[in-house]
């Protein structure tokens, strides 16, 4: 039988002691980022503009916890600490004003990450970490909005976060290496596996996973396929663990379409253009899982795969 492993202390953080670690933005990257802090025994300060957000991702994560609690990975005590582990806030200044470390997973879009930098470079305290869960957009570019460029750093956890290991670690040009070297410790402590890369349209995750799920929309939109074709030939032909449009689904519509906008534009190049029934679906409201349709339908509590009645 396995037995339960036990909360770490995070006396030795490679942050040092003291701050806690404030994530901005509450939706489905933000929720499992606090979620793996806390689990992992820091002290963590959940941001949004939406309170109703917040009510949400603590709902998600109290769920997903009881998971973890089900499959006895997890003692409901851990349970309960991890969550007591987590504070929430709707204000940028007062929620960093204690942070060693503040890791942005706000919306994908370059303007409203520059200008939640600015804040976060005003309120954090000199000496905090400031890190982008950032898909695609430049960390230079946001390094460049702050007083403390060389104090920013690109944290990209992989979706869901308490599942996947990998965090593509993306250094900007000014990025310090001592910033980097205690990212890349700070992740292995969370039981992740880091990634580190370099400040170049898409990095390297969606650099190579956005051109094919784009294909994958251009080949149904061109009636090459219907849904459940494409994603069967990349599943059972490629070995991958889910075909590429349940995974736009999963990833979210909107931000697919925000990542490859900032390829097409980062390189030039109009291989990365997107197609236009991506384009379509994000401009009417069908997000993927998060907004219930997207290639398929989600029901609450199903875990069925019903492709959308836009495609059959
Ligand atoms: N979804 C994925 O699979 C995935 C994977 C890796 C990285 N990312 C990246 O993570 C980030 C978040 O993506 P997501 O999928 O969680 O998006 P999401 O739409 O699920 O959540 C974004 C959250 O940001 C909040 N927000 C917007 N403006 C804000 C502000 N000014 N202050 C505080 N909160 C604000 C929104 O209310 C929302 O709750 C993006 O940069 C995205 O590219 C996403």
């Amino acid at each position: 039988m396995k037995s339960i492993p036990t909360l770490k202390e995070p006396k030795a953080s490679p942050l040092g002691g003291g701050g806690g670690i404030s994530v901005i933005g509450a939706g489905t990257m933000g929720n499992g980022i606090a979620h793996v802090f806390a689990q992992n025994g820091f002290a963590v300060t959940l941001i949004d503009v939406s309170a109703a957000q917040l009510e949400k991702a603590l709902g998600t994560i109290s769920k997903n916890l009881d998971r973890q609690v089900t499959k006895g990975s997890l003692s409901e005590e851990q349970k309960s600490i991890t969550l007591s582990n987590i504070s929430t806030a709707t204000d940028i200044a007062a929620g960093v004003k204690n942070a060693t470390l503040v890791v942005e997973a706000a919306t994908e879009n370059t303007n409203l990450k520059l200008e939640i930098f600015k804040q976060i470079d005003a309120h954090a305290p000199e000496g905090c970490i400031l890190a982008s869960n950032t898909s695609s957009i430049s960390i230079t570019k946001i390094a460049a909005v702050t007083k403390r460029p060389e104090m920013v750093i690109g944290m990209h956890f992989m979706n869901p976060v308490p599942v996947m290991k990998l965090v593509e670690i993306i250094n900007g040009y000014a990025t310090k290496k001592e910033v980097t070297e205690t990212i890349v410790e700070l992740s292995k402590q969370l039981g992740k596996i880091p990634c580190t890369v370099n400040d170049y349209p898409g990095f390297i995750a969606n650099r190579i996973l956005m051109p094919m799920i784009n294909e994958a929309i251009y080949s149904l939109f061109e009636g090459v396929a219907g849904v459940e074709e494409i994603d069967t030939v990349m599943k059972l032909g490629m070995a991958h663990p889910m075909g590429p449009l349940q995974l736009a689904d999963f990833i979210g519509l909107d931000t697919c379409l925000s990542i490859l906008k900032v390829l097409q534009d980062g390189f030039g190049n109009p291989k990365y253009a997107p197609c236009p029934l991506l384009v379509n679906m994000v401009m009417a409201g069908k997000l993927g899982a998060k907004t219930g349709e997207g290639f398929y339908t989600y029901t609450a509590g199903s875990k069925e795969l019903v492709v959308s009645k836009s495609f059959k």
